[in-house]
């Protein structure tokens, strides 16, 4: 989700709280910020909301006087839908994203503009099509792939990178988005696309499928056009493969195999619009976490002096333990939205109970979650020992993330090259935090 619809959506969130008359807003931190900023309150909120403590200030005042809040506004005009509801404790974030009957994906048109036709699997209800679509990729990139394909090569391509730039590195324009277009390259088998072109286009239709919450006709039109040259270049490597079976193995070469034996869900065009969608959730996203997490780590030395010393070991578990714990901070994306397909009601039998109305835009916030004490000990402190099943760092049930096995391992892997040399500091001025121009950063340079 774009960083700035982030802050126009707690905007949003924060208004509706305060007019709910709740003292949401009194009491804290918050309201000691409002309190001290300039400007009417809309401003003074926006000037909150623009960064991540503020945003985890709004949550925990939710969290604490309204865990569920519905309202008739509607946040969201890119998806049809009517209302709003806003989920903030770890209870009833999973309980929206178990109940597939009620809550529903809304990706389902823009996948299809995506393709030019047939749906994704992410845009699809549970059911034989997604279990037949999500079960056939898995054959296709199987989990053992991770250890043996994807970290050794981004770990590989991180090392290079890094000793290329010993002093000053920007992360997006040089490591962070080439380490895992490099892989779609590689393992994924799209190797009929340039690093630059998959960077572009993969963001731009990422930014189009779930961060436009608006429907900018800019965005639309960039993301299409970008997203007929991938499904191109994903057709001219499946010819060449066609032509040329030999080479290592790929997710494309197993599909193609499993196309040949016959598998269903593989025919015709289902190779490239089952691949379409991986390589569109690759790419931007593991970029944005790495500069995330990294820039939490900088403004906490203590844990980025652990995280240099446990890469210098070449401990890679250890630096992905704190890189988790930093995204808990700051994660790509800090709400999972569904639509409510009925009326209907969460948190039953509690005292925070919430009617959902059908169409109601449901926004489950999995940066709330990870902060809620019932769930979560000790949530403000920095600590790397957090069981993995409170991390919500990318999706919870059903759709969880295809990617998770691979996030898991090639964050780390592709971060602890930079990590392990000498001290990391952040460039002077603006170029030493990620620029908020669009929702994936495309710079953030860090010194040593
Ligand atoms: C840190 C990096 C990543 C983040 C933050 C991330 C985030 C997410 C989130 C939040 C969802 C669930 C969306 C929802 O429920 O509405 C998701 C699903 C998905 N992601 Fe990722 N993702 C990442 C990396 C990847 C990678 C590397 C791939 C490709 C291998 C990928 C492919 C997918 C697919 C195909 C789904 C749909 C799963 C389903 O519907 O069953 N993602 N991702």
């Amino acid at each position: 989700m774009s960083f700035a619809f982030a802050s126009n959506l707690f905007h949003a969130i924060a208004l509706e709280a305060h007019s709910l008359g709740k003292g949401v807003l009194a009491g804290d931190e918050i309201a000691a910020k409002l309190a001290s900023g300039s400007g009417d309150l809309a401003a003074r909120l926006k000037a909150v909301l623009t960064d991540p403590a503020g945003q985890r200030s709004v949550f925990a005042s939710l969290r604490a006087f309204a865990p569920n809040i519905a309202t008739d506004k509607t946040f969201v005009t890119a998806y049809p839908c009517d209302g709003s509801v806003i989920v903030t404790l770890t209870a009833d974030v999973r309980e929206v994203l178990d109940r597939q009957d009620d809550f529903e994906v809304v990706y389902e048109p823009r996948m299809r503009k995506i393709t030019g036709g047939p749906n994704f699997f992410l845009g699809m209800q549970d059911g034989a099509e997604y279990q037949l679509n999500a079960s056939i990729m898995r054959l296709a990139a199987q989990r053992g792939d991770v250890v043996d394909i994807v970290v050794p090569k981004a770990r590989d391509a991180a090392r290079r990178i890094v000793a290329a730039h010993p002093h000053e590195i920007d992360l997006p324009q040089v490591l962070t988005t080439v380490v895992p277009a490099l892989m779609v390259r590689e393992y994924f088998g799209v190797d009929t696309a340039s690093v630059p072109d998959l960077v572009e286009w993969t963001t731009a239709m990422f930014w189009y499928l779930f961060a436009d919450l608006q429907g900018d006709p800019v965005v639309e039109s960039k993301a299409l056009d970008y997203a007929g040259r991938c499904l191109s270049a994903i057709d001219a490597a499946i010819a060449r493969l066609d032509a040329n079976p030999g080479g290592p193995v790929t997710v494309l070469k197993r599909a193609a195999a499993l196309r040949d034996a016959g598998a269903g869900g593989f025919g015709g065009a289902g190779i490239r619009n089952n691949m379409i969608g991986l390589v569109i959730g690759a790419i931007p996203t593991i970029s944005k976490a790495c500069v995330q997490a990294l820039d939490v780590l900088l403004d906490h030395p203590d844990m980025l002096a652990q995280a240099q010393a446990a890469a210098a070991r070449g401990d890679e578990k250890a630096v992905g333990a704190i890189l988790f714990e930093a995204l808990r901070f700051n994660p790509v994306n800090p709400v999972i939205y569904r639509r409510a397909t009925r009326d209907c009601e969460i948190a039953s039998g509690t005292t925070r109970a919430c009617q959902v109305k059908k169409g109601a835009m449901v926004f489950a916030s999995n940066l709330s979650a990870m902060f809620d004490a019932a769930v979560v000990d000790d949530p403000d402190a920095f600590r790397t020992d957090r069981p993995w099943d409170i991390y919500i760092l990318w999706g919870y049930g059903l759709h969880r993330c295809f990617g998770d096995a691979i996030n898991r391992a090639i964050i780390p892997a592709l971060m602890t090259p930079l990590l392990a040399g000498a001290p990391l500091a952040r460039a002077d001025g603006a170029a030493g935090r990620p620029d908020a121009e669009t929702p994936f950063p495309q710079h953030f340079t860090v010194v040593r």
